[in-house]
């Protein structure tokens, strides 16, 4: 068992799109070990997502990730990180499989539905950085 981080990005709640994906979560068979609703400030943002923090879009995505309330997630199954990488598809919609969240539901690269961790260590972090230890037994 593997366990990641993933975030229903304030996009995805504000059209009322989040039931539907953890329904979508779920159908693919991750168990939610963690689950929060959470409007994040821009600081937090820029926390998150420092590992960006030289791109040129990175004004732009901590804004939008502080615009509205998101949904926090850890989420548990075999191979859990490659799993939900592939259930989310590519990060631009535009280029993303059929079938998968982000074509479904993602407007754009900023604008992309979901987010989730890309290696065992990040999802450390992004667990870490989100969830108490409380939480995440
Ligand atoms: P996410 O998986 O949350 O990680 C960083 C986010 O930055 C990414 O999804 C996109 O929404 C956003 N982003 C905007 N422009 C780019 C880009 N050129 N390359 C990668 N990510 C981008």
């Amino acid at each position: 068992m593997e366990r990641t981080f993933a975030i229903i990005k304030p996009d995805a709640v504000s059209k009322k799109l989040a039931g539907q994906i953890l329904a979508r979560i779920e159908a693919a068979g991750f168990t939610v070990v963690a689950m929060r609703l959470q409007h994040l400030t821009k600081a937090e943002a820029e926390g998150f997502y420092a590992v960006h923090q030289a791109r040129p879009f990175f004004g732009a995505l901590t804004d939008f990730m502080s615009s509205g309330p998101c949904v926090l997630l850890c989420l548990e199954a075999p191979d859990a990180i490659k799993q939900w990488r592939a259930l989310m598809g590519a990060t631009d919609p535009a280029k993303a499989e059929p079938g998968t969240l982000r074509k479904d539901f993602g407007a754009s690269i900023d604008n992309n539905a979901t987010h989730g961790s890309d290696a065992p260590e990040t999802a450390a972090f992004e667990l870490g950085y989100f969830f108490r230890g409380l939480e995440l037994r």
